[in-house]
């Protein structure tokens, strides 16, 4: 079963960017440890990470397309305000999970709302990398059509 886990503004830096807050793990390491995890789960898993909205969307409409059964997705700083974001992810129904690095809610006022959660089956927030692979395994157990 294929799970898409798309990564969006910034979080290429991690590692680099905001270490006391996002952690010292760059970004490869990251993307490893994610699909170490996901073999464990026997799970496959397509990385992808942009910078930019529009991709970010294509990339949706391709889970859609390539017949992906879940997504994973950090929208980064999209999270507050992207409403194409959203709408991408209610377009195609397929169960997405968001995911924040960082406890969004300790931090400032325009962190704590999410637009595209209204678009995902569950977020998780606030546990680091980790956050990730939580998310794959809700996929894979909560009956989301994903069977592994
Ligand atoms: C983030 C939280 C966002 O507010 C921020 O803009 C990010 C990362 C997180 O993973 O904690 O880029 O999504």
């Amino acid at each position: 079963m294929k799970v898409m886990v798309i990564n969006g503004p910034n979080l290429n830096l991690l590692g680099i960017r905001e270490k006391n807050i996002y952690g010292q793990r760059d970004y490869k390491d990251i993307i490893r440890y994610i699909k170490e995890e996901a073999d464990k789960l026997n799970l496959e898993v397509d990385c992808r990470q942009s910078n930019i909205e529009g991709e970010i969307i294509n990339f949706i409409h391709e889970a859609y397309f390539n017949k992906f059964d879940g997504i994973v997705i950090n929208p980064g700083a999209y999270t507050h305000y992207s409403y194409a974001i959203l709408d991408a992810l209610k377009s195609v129904e397929i169960p997405a999970i968001e995911v924040h690095i960082s406890n969004v809610h300790k931090r400032e006022e325009f962190r704590h709302k999410s637009v595209t959660a209204a678009g995902c089956v569950g977020q998780i927030v606030g546990l680091g990398e980790y956050g990730y692979v939580l998310a794959l395994n809700a996929l894979k157990n909560l009956g989301y059509g994903i069977e592994g």
